[in-house]
C-alpha cells in the first residue's frame, strides 16, 4: 500500500476559534489582506478585532465564484497592499480566491499560465504568502484542499489551479460562523460535503487514513444535516456539520472524488448553478448507476461493501443496504427542495457536451467503476 496525506499547516477547530485569527495575524506581521463574501456579520467582528489590534487591514469583497477578472482585481489590490498574511472568510469560492491570491503574490507571471486545460499548467514553485482559510458554510472543505476552482467565462469552463503549496497555512473552523447561513446554503453545502465523503470513501484512491476520516464524517452528516437545516440555532448540529465538511475536504484532498464531481465540474461551466445543488441532485442517480455497473461488471469490488457501510453510517441502521443510501439521499434532496438540473438550466441539448467533458474530468478517475458514456447520460437524464 502506498499513499500520501497532506493538509493545512494547522487546523484550529471549535466554537469561538475565529478569535484566534488575531493571534495568527500577530505572528505574521502588520499588513493583512482580508477577502470576504458579500457584507455579512460573519467577518465584521474579525475585521474589527484585527483593526483594534493595530493591523493595517485591506478588505476585498467578492460575490460569486472566482473567475479570471475577479482574481485579477483582487490580485491587483493585494499587490498594492503587499500583505504578510491573507485571510479569506467565506464559502469555497472565497477561500479558493484566497489561495490563488496568496500564491500569486510570490509566484510571478500571469494567472492563466498556472491553469490546467486552458493555460500551460505552470507549477507553483514559490511558497505563497501565509494564508488563513476560514469557512462559513459547512460544505466544501476548501480550507484543507490543495486546489482552487476558477471560472473561465469566455470558454464556459471551470478549471483548477493545483499544487500542494496551495494548502492553507491555517484552517480556522468555527462552527458558530455557519449559523448565519440561509437554509438553502446549509442544505446545498451540507450535501456537497456528504457527496465528497461518499465519493472519497468508495472511490478507487481511498486509503486507510481517509477511510477513517470519511466514516466519522458520514456519521455526523447522518445525525445532524436535517437538524442543521430545520433548526439553524442547534449548535451541536452546526458543530457536527462544520466537522463533517472539514473531514470531506481531508478526504477529497487525499483520495479522489468520483462521477458526481466529474460531472459537476463541467456542468458548473455550462449552467450557472451552485456547485452543492448540482452535486446534491446527481448523488442518488450516480449511486444508482454505480451500483448497477459494479454488480454487472465488478461484483467482487470492495466498493459494494463500502457503499453498504456508507448506507449504515448515514442512516444509522445496521441492517442498511447500498440501495438504502440511494433512498436516503433522494428523500433528503426532496425534503430540502433542491431544484432539479432542468430547473438549474440544464437542457437535453447540453447533455452530450457535459458527458464528454465529464469523461475527461480528473475527478472521474476516482469513481469506483469506469462508467460508459450512456451511463453518464442516464445520470443526467435522471437528475433533469
Ligand atoms: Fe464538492
Amino acid at each position: 500500500m502506498q499513499f500520501e496525506f497532506a493538509t493545512a499547516g494547522r487546523i484550529l477547530f471549535g466554537p469561538g476559534s475565529r478569535e484566534r485569527i488575531r493571534e495568527i495575524a500577530r505572528a505574521a506581521g502588520e499588513r493583512v489582506f482580508l477577502i470576504t463574501g458579500r457584507s455579512g456579520p460573519d467577518y465584521a467582528a474579525v475585521a474589527a478585532g484585527l483593526q483594534e489590534a493595530g493591523h493595517d487591514l485591506r478588505r476585498q469583497s467578492v460575490s460569486g465564484e472566482p473567475d479570471i477578472p475577479i482574481i485579477g482585481e483582487a490580485l491587483e489590490a493585494a499587490r498594492l497592499h503587499n500583505p504578510q498574511l491573507v485571510v479569506a472568510i467565506g464559502g469555497g469560492s472565497v477561500m479558493d480566491l484566497g489561495k490563488v491570491v496568496a500564491a500569486l503574490l510570490t509566484n510571478t507571471g500571469e494567472l492563466t499560465e498556472y491553469l490546467e486545460v486552458v493555460g500551460e499548467g505552470r507549477p507553483i514553485t514559490e511558497r505563497p504568502v501565509q494564508f488563513c482559510a476560514v469557512p462559513t458554510t459547512a460544505g466544501t472543505g476548501a480550507e484543507v484542499t490543495r486546489n482552487a476552482v476558477i471560472g473561465v467565462p469566455e470558454q464556459r469552463v471551470k478549471v483548477s489551479m493545483r499544487s500542494p503549496l496551495l494548502l492553507p497555512s491555517y484552517a480556522v473552523v468555527d462552527p458558530e460562523l455557519s449559523a448565519f447561513c440561509p437554509p438553502f446554503v446549509t442544505a446545498t453545502a451540507g450535501l456537497d460535503a456528504c457527496t465528497q465523503l461518499i465519493e472519497s470513501y468508495v472511490g478507487a484512491k481511498a486509503n486507510p487514513l481517509t477511510d477513517g476520516i470519511c466514516r466519522e464524517g458520514l456519521v455526523r452528516v447522518g445525525r445532524s444535516l436535517r437538524t442543521a437545516y430545520h433548526d439553524p440555532s442547534d449548535t451541536a448540529a452546526r458543530e457536527d456539520m462544520a466537522l463533517a465538511a472539514l473531514m470531506s475536504g481531508l478526504g477529497l484532498a487525499n483520495a479522489k472524488l468520483g462521477a458526481v464531481h466529474g460531472l459537476a465540474g463541467p456542468l458548473g461551466g455550462l449552467v450557472s448553478a451552485p456547485h452543492g445543488a448540482l452535486c446534491a441532485r446527481m448523488l442518488a442517480p450516480v449511486t444508482r448507476v454505480n451500483l448497477a455497473a459494479l454488480r454487472a461488471r465488478a461484483s467482487e469490488s470492495e466498493a459494494l461493501m463500502k457503499y453498504r457501510q456508507a448506507a449504515q453510517l448515514l442512516t444509522g441502521r445496521s441492517e442498511a443496504q447500498p440501495d438504502d443510501l440511494v433512498n436516503w439521499v433522494a428523500e433528503i434532496v426532496e425534503e430540502f427542495s433542491i431544484p432539479t438540473l432542468g430547473a438549474l438550466g440544464l437542457t437535453d441539448a447540453l447533455i452530450p457536451e457535459a458527458v464528454e467533458k465529464g469523461l475527461r474530468a480528473s475527478s472521474m478517475q476516482g469513481n469506483p467503476v469506469q462508467l460508459k458514456q450512456e451511463e453518464l447520460a442516464e445520470v443526467l437524464q435522471q437528475a433533469l
